[in-house]
């Protein structure tokens, strides 16, 4: 597997030769100078979700491990950022591969069709397209208590840190009340704002990845968290709907549990496979999350179909317009369809200038 300079100057910031645990105690791997920005007049700053920050860019839920991760993104523009999604017991994260490089023009038109993968980094920067399957690996809590409230601490002002839970299925324990113990966790080390990952596509058999399409379960999960977390505003992260009256199902039993923002979405989940047409990630993974280029068009047709439900229905969440941005000007084309925010996950990773470049347009 390569891991040959994306740039002359600049690494990926996560090496995918290396396990989950590596890239977090020696990641992340960035060899370039932080920039200097400027930021804009504090009058000028907008509100997300009752908080002010410096500008509408962030980083979702996956690529950033601990707080030596939170912190970089931070430096480098990205002024939401989200502590990887946690649970509420430690858990080993899946052995390598755990990331490795797709085909982009592969059409994902097809739930059917594999993707193939590529042995090689693209050079065309826009073709950057990866499967990522971790199973959210997880440290203890008495680590994660200490680690969230330091990625905190060291933002700066106009700077939000969001942090992203699951529940987990054990046999004879309810995954409801493990959610809400895990979002307990969060607002124990002094998270400001709590996202519940409801559409992770690589956690298969479990219930874990398929709560966002059924508006019950929405629901059912949402009211418990908000009942525990109180005034903390709560996001579920949700992934691409094909029934756009399901998706306005989801939405309305959402608002109504007292969920203020929807983001969305995660990757999209797919069969991938080496040239020969074997399991690219092995024989128990064969399905996992697609995401960069080839998802943009996905999340922009959830962007513009979001916006018209929240509006038409009269919802005022707030949209967090995720996938496939890796140039800045993908940030602008998620904004003018209708997200309040934006961010980007593999565009980051293997451009951590993206939020920079951004802010000097
Ligand atoms: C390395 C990596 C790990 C991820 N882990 C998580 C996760 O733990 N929880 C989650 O909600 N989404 C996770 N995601 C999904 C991202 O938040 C995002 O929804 C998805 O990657 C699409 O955005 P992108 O095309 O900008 O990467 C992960 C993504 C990547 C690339």
């Amino acid at each position: 597997m390569s891991t040959q300079p994306w740039t002359p100057t600049q690494l990926p910031l996560y090496d995918i030769s290396k396990s989950y645990e590596y890239n977090s105690v020696h990641g992340p791997f960035f060899v370039g100078k932080i920039p200097e920005r400027k930021f804009l007049p504090c009058n000028q700053w907008i509100d997300f979700l009752g908080h002010k920050v410096a500008s509408p860019l962030g980083v979702p839920a996956g690529p950033l491990l601990n707080s030596k991760w939170t912190t970089l993104a931070a430096r480098l523009g990205f002024d939401i950022v989200t502590y990887k999604t946690i649970r509420s017991r430690e858990k080993q994260a899946h052995p390598i591969p755990n990331i490795i490089y797709l085909n982009a023009h592969e059409k994902l038109d097809d739930p059917n069709e594999k993707i193939i993968q590529k042995t090689e980094l693209p050079q065309i920067k826009e073709d950057i397209a990866i499967t990522n399957s971790f199973g959210m690996g997880c440290p203890n809590p008495e680590y994660l208590l200490e680690d969230i409230a330091k990625a905190k601490s060291e933002l700066a002002d106009g700077q939000i840190l969001v942090v992203s839970v699951v529940g987990t299925p054990r046999e004879g324990e309810s995954f409801v009340d493990d959610f809400a113990r895990t979002a307990m966790i969060a607002k124990e080390a002094g998270a400001e704002i709590i996202e519940a990952n409801f559409s992770c596509p690589n956690v298969g058999k479990s219930t874990e990845g398929s709560i966002y399409s059924d508006p019950e379960s929405v629901g059912e999960i949402a009211s418990r968290i908000v009942g525990e977390i109180g005034d903390l505003p709560l996001i579920i992260k949700v992934g691409w709907y094909k029934d756009e009256n399901k998706m306005k199902e989801v939405f309305q039993a959402a608002t109504r549990a007292g969920v203020q923002a929807i983001s969305g979405i995660n990757t999209v989940g797919r069969k991938v496979v080496k040239a020969d047409g074997s399991p690219a990630l092995g024989p128990t993974r064969e399905t996992s999350g697609v995401c960069g280029g080839p998802i943009r068009s996905y999340a922009l047709d959830f962007i513009k179909k979001a916006r018209k439900i929240i509006d038409e229905e009269k919802l005022g969440l707030t949209l967090i317009g995720v996938g496939g941005a890796i140039e800045p000007e993908h940030f602008d084309q998620f904004l003018d369809a209708g997200a309040n925010v934006t961010m980007s996950a593999t565009g980051m990773m293997w451009d951590p200038y993206l939020a920079i470049r951004w802010h000097k347009k």
